[in-house]
């Protein structure tokens, strides 16, 4: 028997000015997709934006509807949309934001584990490491692939 210990390295920023320029983009069009959520549910209102290899920007905002599981978050939203828009083209980051009624929360808006799972099914399809930033207006974290944030992720790859 051995203990493993892991490692996880992440970024955390104070500030959106204080991100890298890219990353600044990429979550002021998460906060544009946030404002697309239908929410009257829970009344938390998520955004998404996904940047493709190419430069392409695919928002999402989560999704929901009277029969409760019927609706999708904002990642999956984002993801799914671009993978049936953009087939072929990796994914290389997402940015997302989230708060109550319309507001920006204070600290990151975490992604939920499902979104999670279908992040690194499309990084191991894209081939590429899928960057995540998670935002809030007081802190925001980065990370630089989806292993970080889903370690011993499921992938049926793997036995091909
Ligand atoms: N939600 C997302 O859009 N993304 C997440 O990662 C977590 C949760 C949505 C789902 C639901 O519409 C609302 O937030 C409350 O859970």
């Amino acid at each position: 028997m051995k203990t493993i210990k892991l490692d996880i390295n992440y970024e955390e920023y104070n500030s959106l000015e204080e991100m890298d320029p890219e990353d600044q983009m990429l979550v002021k069009e998460a906060i544009e997709a946030q404002k697309s959520s239908y929410a009257p549910y829970s009344g938390f209102n998520v955004g998404a934006a996904l940047l493709l290899e190419d430069g392409t920007v695919v928002r999402g905002s989560n999704q929901e509807n009277a029969a409760y599981p019927s609706g999708l978050c904002a990642e999956r939203t984002a993801m799914f949309a671009a993978n049936a828009n953009y087939p072929g083209k990796a994914m290389v980051a997402l940015a997302i934001v989230g708060g109550f009624n319309h507001t920006l929360a204070q600290t990151p808006c975490t992604p939920c584990g499902a979104c999670r799972q279908v992040m690194a099914e499309y990084q191991t399809l894209g081939g590429k490491p899928l960057r995540v930033i998670m935002f809030g207006e007081k802190k925001a974290w980065r990370f630089s692939k989806v292993d970080d944030i889903l370690p011993f992720i499921f992938d049926s790859f793997n036995e091909k």
